[in-house]
């Protein structure tokens, strides 16, 4: 019988000791329960950016970041990526085990009958310029969606919960699609359900009334492929988000409009769009070193996007599948010698000898190649970003749902070390 771990904190000022019992899970590491700890010794832990904290207890994404590995529903995402499908994986993500073939076929009906967005939705559109950042407009719309959807938002309803989760995968394509044609000055095209759910955003991105729009295969698998690895990764920030706006009782599709905003920094989801952008900045070969060294100045700002990760302190087991797509999407769809891509493994050789990124074990992120993927199926930088977050609906709401069903959930609320002025009276002149 395992022996029950138990760690002690001991305030010699106090003479006090508390016993943390040691919780461990299926995999990584043990975490201890500290949540007496203000009560027993009147002390809050400190860890601004959570490096070591578990914020929750979730069976649905493992990542083992010393290793490069990622596991949705202990599934490796090299096998996923290989065998399954979009769908396929936010079954698995929603519900916990791979679908039974009939299973599979009701699961994408019902996605297929959420698809449309109420048309007036149109009219929030015509609201921006054209050349509004689609990422605000996702956050807007999205945010609205509880408006019309009045039937799905009673929290506490387990299908309600169910409905307002396919609705938000079923309809954020839709929704994507329409900001593109925004910003292009074309007509929103419907979505057509005979198609697959990656062939659907295309057809709806990139077809016009005037023609036949036929999708390419290659074009379907690589950004379905992009989807599966974009799909969910444990407690990252837009994931957290969406956990703590749910923790207060908000509507789901508010819950997501906040993921996706968090999601927009370069920092985190918006750093596929900066990826791009940097690689077209550094333009040639020869200028990898001068980038390098601003990368590594602290005196810069710049810094290698799409490189460095809070947990893999190994090679992005997602980067390692996304690299590999893209000279199969390039030869076929782009331009086999685009200089970009030439660039960016020349960007990933020079790095990865660089003894500051050795030493900070920084490599390759899903961000660092995704980006010449998207620009090879004709998808324009500003929208790159808003794949990833179609993509992420699918961890989003399986988290979201797994928060909520939680039978000790309750509303998050972090404290602070209080550096500002102590009490002081207000000046009062006679
Ligand atoms: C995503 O959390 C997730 O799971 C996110 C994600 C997901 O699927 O949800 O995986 C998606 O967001 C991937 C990350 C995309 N972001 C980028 O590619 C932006 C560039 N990367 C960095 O901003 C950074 O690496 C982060 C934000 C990703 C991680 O930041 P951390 O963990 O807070 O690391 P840090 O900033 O403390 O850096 C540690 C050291 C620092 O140097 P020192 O102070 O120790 O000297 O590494 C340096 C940093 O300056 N560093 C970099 C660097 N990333 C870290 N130096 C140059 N270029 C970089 N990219």
């Amino acid at each position: 019988m395992e022996q029950k771990r138990v760690l002690t904190l001991t305030d010699p000022v106090a003479n006090k000791t508390l016993a943390l019992p040691v919780m461990t899970g299926t995999e990584g590491p043990a975490v201890v329960p500290i949540g007496n700890l203000y009560r027993e010794l009147g002390y809050f832990t400190f860890d601004p950016g959570f490096l070591s904290t578990a914020s929750c207890r979730s069976a649905v994404t493992f990542i083992d970041g010393e290793q490069g590995v990622l596991l949705y529903r202990g599934y490796p995402i090299e096998q996923l990526a290989q065998h399954s499908t979009f769908l396929e994986v936010a079954y698995l993500l929603m519900y916990g085990e791979l679908p039974s073939a009939r299973q599979r076929d009701d699961f994408t009906h019902t996605i297929d009958c959420h698809t449309m967005i109420n048309e007036s939705l149109k009219r929030f559109y015509d609201g921006f310029y054209h050349d509004a950042h689609p990422m605000a407009i996702m956050v807007g719309v999205v945010g609205s969606l509880s408006a019309f959807y009045h039937d799905s938002t009673d929290i506490h309803d387990p299908h309600h919960r169910e409905v307002a989760a396919h609705r938000m995968i079923a309809k954020m394509p839709t929704i994507a699609a329409a900001c593109y044609k925004h910003s292009v000055g074309e007509p929103v095209v419907y979505p057509k359900n005979d198609l697959g759910y990656a062939a659907n955003l295309l057809h709806m991105m990139f077809s016009v009334p005037s023609e036949e729009y036929v999708v390419d295969p290659v074009a379907e698998r690589a950004l379905d492929l992009i989807f599966m690895l974009h799909a969910d990764h444990e407690q990252n920030a837009s994931t957290s988000t969406v956990r703590l706006a749910g923790s207060s009782g908000a509507n789901p599709f508010a819950c997501i409009a906040s993921g996706i905003a968090a999601l927009w920094g370069p920092a985190h989801g918006g750093a596929n769009e900066a990826a791009l952008k940097m690689l077209e900045e550094i333009g040639d070969v020869k200028n990898v070193p001068k980038y390098i060294a601003r990368a590594k100045d602290k005196d810069d700002p710049f810094r290698l996007m799409g490189f460095g990760h809070r947990v893999y302190k190994n090679y992005d087991p997602r980067a390692k599948v996304i690299r590999a797509a893209c000279h199969e999407v390039l030869a076929k769809l782009g331009d086999p010698d685009d200089p970009l891509f030439e660039l960016a493994m020349a960007l990933e050789e020079a790095a990865l000898k660089d003894e500051y990124f050795i030493e900070r074990k920084l490599y390759p992120n899903v961000d660092f190649y995704s980006g010449l993927i998207y620009k090879a199926l004709g998808i324009p930088t500003n929208m790159f970003t808003v794949m990833f977050a179609i993509a992420r609906t699918a961890g989003w709401v399986a988290q979201w749902m797994e928060m909520i069903a939680e039978p000790q959930q309750r509303i998050g609320r972090p404290r602070q070390l209080y550096v500002g002025p102590p009490r002081r009276d207000y000046p009062v002149t006679d």
